[in-house]
């Protein structure tokens, strides 16, 4: 490599060295990141191959958001094929310039009918749609007050924070927090509550009635996150509000096609009055290319399938059970929850890394560590995503691995282990 220090003529200031500490400290917390250089196999999931150095090795994955495996899907691969061969690659431009292909068209009326909403609106991914949207309804909305889970995902966060204006951070899934912060605000400031149906490290799930409720008595909008929900939940996907029969009761609904879809993008869908101001106003959306035909082509055959099939929803609910039974039985400290998540608490951020490491290099076991800033210090955890291509047997083989770890702490042994592995 030829590479130039940062700022390397300059004396005043090491740029390199600031980074690097930074850098430093990440590790010395034992959270500093290291991706998996995966190869999936095109209808083998969740087999796949992990790449490292010179060698390949077969793996099952166990972290994969790809929730129902659409990803390998043959309808959605065959519409993916097809869209390239009739329209190329890219899109070509901006929504505004260009760039909005019939299939954006298509996609965007299939998600509307989805969510039961006049409008939706695409975007190329599910954090961009969380901060465009949210930033810009702060400021379209002069005055008005957030009213944010404190669990909510780092794309919401963001897009309230981009907004500047007030907010108020409501204790997770607390309804008496939550109105006890609404009875404040005057009746006639605006006031949106923001969170979402199922949260994604816990796998807890929001009362989304109950906040529907709320926001009525308070003159609230809501607006739900539905990223780890859609596909997943409801009779034709729409998710959790679909299932309670809320979703009518829902003003804005966030979604994502990279998760239950399997592909990629995010998108918002409401009134045609809100989508519009959004697609006016909103940065995020208005200033990049829009998604690849192909990309929206493959979402589209995805959600249509499952609007259908019943079928994945529940091998899905059925595999995350079994898997849950299994781990309780072994008596793994898992989170309990009502979702199709599986998180399982390790507590410790070197443990945690160590034993991914150890599950993937002896067992092919393939979990990714979560860490701070993902969960909270002290929370550090493993957490599996069944899906409805995992089998018994490799859920036998997952159990018995983690038994075998479980047993060898001391942490030091673990490490050694790891280290020996590298
Ligand atoms: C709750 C939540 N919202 C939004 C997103 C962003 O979704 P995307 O991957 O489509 O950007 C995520 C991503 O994991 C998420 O967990």
């Amino acid at each position: 490599m030829n590479g130039r220090a940062l700022g390397s003529g300059n004396r005043l200031m090491n740029y390199e060295q600031m980074l690097s500490d930074a850098l430093d400290t990440v590790k010395r917390e034992g959270r500093y990141r290291v991706f998996a250089d995966v190869k999936r196999r095109r209808g083998a999931f969740p087999k796949a191959e992990v790449v490292k150095g010179e060698a390949a090795k077969q793996i099952t994955v166990w972290c994969s958001n790809d929730y129902l495996g659409m990803g390998q899907h043959p309808k959605v691969l065959a519409a993916m094929h097809e869209a390239i061969d009739l329209v190329g690659a890219g899109s070509g431009g901006t929504r505004n310039i260009a760039g909005t292909t019939h299939y954006h068209v298509e996609l965007e009326r299939e998600l509307a009918d989805l969510h039961g909403k006049e409008m939706a609106l695409l975007f190329t991914s599910a954090f961009v749609a969380n901060e465009a949207a949210l930033s810009t309804l702060a400021t379209l909305f002069p005055g008005c007050v957030i009213f944010s889970d404190e669990k909510n995902h780092a794309s919401m966060i963001a897009g309230i924070r981009n907004g500047r204006g007030p907010k108020q951070i409501f204790v997770h899934n607390d309804l008496a927090d939550l109105e006890a912060r609404l009875q404040k605000v005057p009746r006639d400031t605006p006031k949106i509550i923001a969170f979402e149906s199922v949260y994604s490290m816990d796998g807890h799930v929001a009362p989304i009635a109950a906040i529907c409720d709320l926001a009525e008595k308070y003159n609230a909008l809501t607006y739900l996150d539905e990223v780890h929900a859609v596909g997943l939940y409801g009779p034709r996907g729409g998710g959790v509000a679909e299932r309670d029969g809320v979703m009518h009761r829902i003003d804005i609904i966030n979604g994502t096609l990279a998760k239950g879809f399997g592909v990629m993008g995010g998108y918002i869908a409401a009134s045609k009055t809100l989508c519009d101001a959004i697609r006016s106003y909103a940065p995020g959306f208005i200033f990049t290319t829009s998604l690849a035909p192909a990309i929206a082509a493959g979402a589209l055959a995805s959600i249509r399938h499952l609007k259908s099939s019943n079928l994945e929803r529940e091998q899905h609910q059925e595999r995350a059970r079994a898997l849950k039974r299994r781990l309780a039985a072994a008596d793994f400290p898992v989170i309990s929850g009502p979702s199709h998540i599986v998180p399982v608490l390790v507590a410790d951020p070197v443990r945690c890394k160590a034993l991914t490491d150890v599950l993937l290099d002896r067992y092919g076991i393939y979990v990714q560590p979560i860490n701070y800033p993902t969960v909270p210090r002290g929370t550090e955890r493993l957490r599996l995503t069944p899906s409805p291509q995992h089998t018994d047997a490799d859920m036998e083989h997952l159990v018995n691995a983690l038994t075998d770890l479980w047993s060898q702490c001391p942490l030091a042994l673990i490490e050694s282990l790891a280290e020996a592995a590298e």
